[in-house]
């Protein structure tokens, strides 16, 4: 009987780094001359001054102190910010690909796993950079894997949705070894110039090796079993898509980055996933409280804080709930597999933990799991 286990886990993290004073200074140049050089209309009430950011709000509202990105100087540029990836050619690897192949990488090498042995590839992430060929397949065909590969977006929950896809490739006997990629790139959808957001997001690739337990290393993570579900709403939004150039007065508007009604989604998200994890919990017979750790999507210290303490019935230590959003800051679906590639090397074997991601959809995905092998 075929059974899913997560053999090893890669990261991929940028070399460079920004801190919230670094970004705060640049934010608030660009504050000053935009009201400098609006001045005249901003007296007369025509248009509102912009106000500055502050590193205290931002650590105090997202517990985000850095985070690391793919091209650190323009994002900082308060002429450009925003990062400058330049085109490359077609029989060059993609940046995505390059990024989601380094993670792979390590994965395989952490699985003591051959590329020949993979039969499929999902790219799991907020953002593709391109239609087609699907990022999926240029990664398959870099790291000379002989099988199949496909995208998958759905924003911050990608990758325990595509966990969740490929335990069942394997349930199926369709698949033994299925990559899950995720390359994030968010500071290209992030707008560096929006005072409520601009710190939100980092750039980094995670990748999740799910294997049949017959080909798994010794060491290997149990998956007990996975839940995804998804509710509309606009909350967390971004319009960007093929059909904007179709509209070209509006091509270049706010929205065709990410936005948010960021309160409204800590409100409704929390709520949402607590009862989820405790409802799956239930139908696994786990009792929440004995959960070991909790891998929890990345976005915002206070709804982590607020998650895992419903879900544990106390304030969760760091160690049972611990946070790479300080370093990291929200990396969309690789947040929560940050968290369990830096953090689960210590659980003994027969420990019961939870990867749990939540975000636009919205959207909410858990991966119950426990340790096995020597
Ligand atoms: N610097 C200084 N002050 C700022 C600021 C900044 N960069 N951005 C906003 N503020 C101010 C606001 O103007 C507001 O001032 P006021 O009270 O005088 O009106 C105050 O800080 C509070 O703003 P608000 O946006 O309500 O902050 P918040 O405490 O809700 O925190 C988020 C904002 C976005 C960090 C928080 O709501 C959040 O993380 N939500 C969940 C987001 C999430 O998980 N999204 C998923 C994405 S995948």
């Amino acid at each position: 009987m075929p059974h899913p286990v997560i053999s090893a886990t890669g990261l991929f993290t940028p070399s460079h780094s920004i801190s919230n004073a670094e970004l705060v200074a640049s934010f608030n140049e660009y504050v000053e001359r935009h009201n400098a050089a609006n001045a005249d209309a901003i007296s007369t009430g025509e248009i509102a001054a912009l106000e500055p950011s502050s590193v205290e709000f931002i650590e105090k509202a997202s517990g985000i102190q850095a985070r690391h990105v793919v091209d650190k100087a323009n994002v900082l540029d308060p002429d450009t910010m925003c990062p400058r990836i330049s085109e490359r050619g077609n029989d060059e690897l993609s940046i995505m690909a390059e990024i989601g192949v380094a993670a792979a990488r390590q994965a395989l090498d952490r699985a003591g796993r051959d590329a020949s042995d993979v039969d499929a590839v999902l790219c799991a992430a907020s953002n593709m950079q391109r239609a087609y060929p699907a990022m999926a397949i240029e990664i398959q065909h870099a790291l000379g894997i002989d099988g199949f590969g496909f995208d998958m977006n759905v924003a911050c929950s990608s990758a325990t949705f595509g966990i969740q896809t490929a335990a069942d490739y394997i349930r199926a006997g369709n698949a033994k070894s299925v990559l899950v990629v995720s390359p994030e790139i968010t500071s290209g959808h992030l707008n560096w110039r929006d005072r409520d957001s601009h710190f939100i997001f980092g750039d980094v690739a995670t990748a999740v090796l799910v294997e049949d337990v017959s080909l798994a290393p010794a060491s290997h993570w149990d998956i007990l079993g996975t839940k995804l579900k998804t509710v509309f709403s606009n909350n967390i939004r971004n319009n960007f898509g093929f059909l904007n150039r179709t509209a070209p007065e509006t091509r270049d508007a706010a929205d065709k980055l990410f936005v948010q009604e960021g309160r409204k989604v800590f409100k409704e998200v929390v709520p949402m996933v607590a009862s989820m994890i405790c409802e799956e919990a239930d139908r696994l017979g786990i009792e929440p409280s004995s959960l070991r750790r909790l891998w929890l999507h990345q976005a915002n210290a206070g709804m982590n804080r607020l998650i895992a303490q419903k879900v544990l019935g106390h304030e969760a230590s760091a160690d049972e709930s611990p946070t790479v959003l300080d370093t990291y800051a929200n990396t969309s679906s690789a947040g929560s597999i940050i968290a369990f590639h830096k953090h689960s090397d210590d659980l003994e074997v027969g420990d019961v933990g939870l990867i749990c991601s939540f975000g636009a959809g919205y959207s909410a995905g858990t991966v119950f799991v426990r340790r096995a092998g020597v």
